[in-house]
């Protein structure tokens, strides 16, 4: 059917997904227009402007760009140039948890307006399942003739930060198809990567190490993809809650939660990845599909309140870190924090549902002062935050300088690799509270800061520096009597 030859695909939202899907496209092979009503954002894009901070994709967007991959606001167009049609418009979360899917809607109506000719339309945007079957009806009800479509899913796995790769080197590719005409279709788009003929390109973008040279594609019908992509998030949104329950228990028993995950992910059922308890989970695609999951569940009249706890133990372990820092610090009011990390997560820019944001506003409400510092998501994150109680710093030590305790919020490497010894002489107080878990214990210690992280025991250095300036009423004396009596303890 589609034998040779470039396929020509229109890519219907320049969002996360949808840009990266346009620039992967096009860079194996295919011919793309990448379209976004928002006339701003495309004219960036048309300068070469990249709007979200993503590793490969500037030089995959330069590389293409006026060859392969276009950009424009026009969907129309963009439709009938196209014999595959992609939607990756946002389907955010609406007031009772379920998918707001009004701009999936809005775009299937000029998309069954412009219909020219026999056409695949895929949903890749994360829906609730039987939105393939809305998508239909819609583009019916809008004028697209009956046998000049074909409607189908392929759920974009993609993780923010490493999104390139996980495109171009994934897990599995699901195609949800229920005609034959979609299935070659999609098959044909993914030839690139499941026979491997990518790989073997000169320029081929470089995956991980060990990664597979042929992608595997898993074909079923739209109704099972549409499952897979909500019970996936579901799942490992699941697997975090859970291990922060369990670092939570670790916490009060005095066990390492370190050691226990590395004996737990062991198992090669239950897997290493993923099990890295924190300050809980956020970002645009968990908190909402665990949401819009729970949502579609109780609709088919199931009871899958499993998700409620997953929600709710991820909600609790913002609290518990507040918790933390209460008491390394005791009272707010007027304290000096230096937070570094304001993502949802290391590697990005996006602010979106950050557990950090949330938890520099509740310390802002109570009083504290933060100066803030992260790579790449300053910018964004000063839109979310009042500007009164939050300021800036150029970079972790400067952060630092002359403040109470040093939080650490997402999992940059440059956050996992300080200067422990300068950053403890330009605290006011040895405190870092440690929301990801980058240290082993002993060795922030050993260079004499106090260290409270996730499901593991407070570390506390055997001997305070008498550079320390020690405030009377900081609960740093009993920390300091604490240091003073192990060193005697360990000198007998
Ligand atoms: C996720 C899915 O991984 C991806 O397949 C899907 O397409 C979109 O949603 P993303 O939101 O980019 O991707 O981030 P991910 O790396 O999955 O992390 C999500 C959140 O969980 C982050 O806040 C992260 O810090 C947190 N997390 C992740 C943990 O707290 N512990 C872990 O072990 C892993």
């Amino acid at each position: 059917m589609f034998i040779g030859g470039k396929m020509r695909i229109a890519v219907i939202g320049s969002g996360y997904v949808g840009l990266v899907s346009a620039a992967c496209f096009a860079e194996i092979g295919h011919k793309v227009i990448s379209v976004d009503n928002d006339a701003d954002k495309i004219a960036h894009l048309e300068r070469g402007e990249v709007p979200i901070h993503e590793q490969h994709l500037p030089e995959l967007i330069k590389r293409h760009h006026r060859k392969r991959l276009h950009f424009s606001t026009v969907i129309a167009d963009a439709v009938r140039a196209s014999e595959a049609i992609f939607i990756t418009v946002g389907t955010p979360p609406s007031e009772t948890g379920e998918a707001d899917l009004s701009f999936v809607e809005a775009v299937a109506s000029q998309i069954a307006s412009a219909i020219d000719g026999r056409k695949v339309i895929i949903e890749k945007s994360t829906v609730p399942v039987r939105t393939c079957e809305s998508l239909r009806k819609t583009l019916l009800l809008n004028g697209a003739p009956p046998d000049s479509f074909f409607v189908a899913s392929n759920p974009e796995f993609l993780r923010e930060g490493t999104a390139v790769l996980d495109f171009l080197y994934p897990d599995r590719i699901v195609a949800g198809v229920d005609d034959a005409f979609s299935s070659s279709l999609l098959q044909k788009i993914y030839a690139p990567l499941t026979s491997g003929s990518y790989y073997c390109g000169k320029n081929a973008v470089a995956g991980p190490d060990g990664c597979a040279l042929k992608a595997r594609l898993i074909l079923t019908n739209a109704k099972s993809a549409e499952l897979i992509k909500h019970a996936s998030n579901a799942f490992l949104a699941m697997k975090i809650s859970f291990i922060n329950a369990v670092a939570n228990i670790s916490e009060a028993v005095g066990a390492d939660v370190t050691e226990v995950c590395a004996g737990v992910g062991s198992d090669q059922r239950v897997g290493p990845r993923f099990l890295n308890p924190g300050i809980g989970y956020g970002g645009s695609c968990f908190p909402k599909d665990v949401r819009a999951f729970h949502t579609v569940a109780t609709q088919c009249g199931c009871d899958f309140s499993l998700l409620t706890e997953v929600m709710k133990i991820n909600e609790e372990q913002r609290r518990r870190f507040l918790q933390k820092v209460r008491s390394a610090v005791w009272t707010l009011r007027g304290k000096k924090l230096a937070v570094l990390g304001l993502a949802f997560k290391g590697g990005t820019d996006d602010v979106r549902e950050s557990p950090a944001i949330a938890i520099i506003e509740a310390l802002t409400k109570e009083g504290a002062r933060i100066i803030a510092y992260d790579p790449v998501a300053m910018a964004k994150a000063k839109g979310q935050l009042a500007a009164s109680q939050v300021t800036f710093a150029s970079d972790p030590y400067e952060a630092a300088t002359d403040c109470d305790a040093l939080l650490i919020l997402t999992e940059w490497k440059e956050f996992a690799e300080l200067d422990l010894p300068r950053i403890r002489g330009l605290l006011k107080f040895p405190i870092i509270v440690d929301g990801r878990n980058l240290y082993e214990p002993n060795r922030v210690a050993d260079a004499g800061l106090v260290y409270y992280s996730i499901g593991r025991a407070v570390a506390v250095p055997l001997a305070i520096s008498s550079a320390v300036r020690v405030h009377p009423e900081s609960p740093l004396d009993l920390v300091a009597a604490m240091a003073i009596r192990r060193q005697a303890v360990t000198a007998a």
